[in-house]
């Protein structure tokens, strides 16, 4: 398990939806990450794409409505990170599903969802309870 403390906002709501989400790309990657009966896991990993096509755009509406609450002033270029994340989640699905879930494109993704969630989770949201903390603002 990849989820960190240190990862949480102080907003309960969105710290929930962070540890899920790590906890879903973690049993991912170690799902991918041996190769044996590749056929076996497929189903696994169309799951996952649903999961992530689908709790994603839960959790990044629920992120970017607490951010218009507070009046963040990094909305809209917070707004477009996420968008470009969907997007990729999305072409992933796509070319998966056209030539059958290989598995060094499966494996990649599963790097790359990780990556990206560490680095999102870890700087661009930290912002957001930093910027609460400093307007005295309430949670
Ligand atoms: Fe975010």
């Amino acid at each position: 398990m990849m989820w960190k403390e240190k990862y949480k906002v102080g907003v309960e709501l969105i710290d929930t939806q962070h540890e899920e989400l790590f906890k879903r790309v973690s049993e991912f990657i170690e799902v991918v990450q041996n190769e044996n009966n590749w056929e076996d896991k497929i189903d696994k990993v169309k799951e996952t794409m649903i999961f992530m096509q689908e709790y994603v755009i839960t959790h990044f509406n629920s992120e970017e409505i607490y951010q218009e609450k507070i009046n963040y002033p990094d909305l809209e270029s917070h707004k477009k990170i996420h968008s470009d994340f969907k997007k990729m989640v999305n072409d992933y699905a796509t070319i998966l599903e056209r030539d059958g879930y290989p598995k060094k494109v499966v494996q990649e993704l599963a790097g790359k969802l990780m990556a990206w969630l560490i680095m999102h989770v870890a700087q661009t949201d930290q912002k957001i309870g930093l910027y609460v903390k400093h307007q005295g603002g309430e949670m």
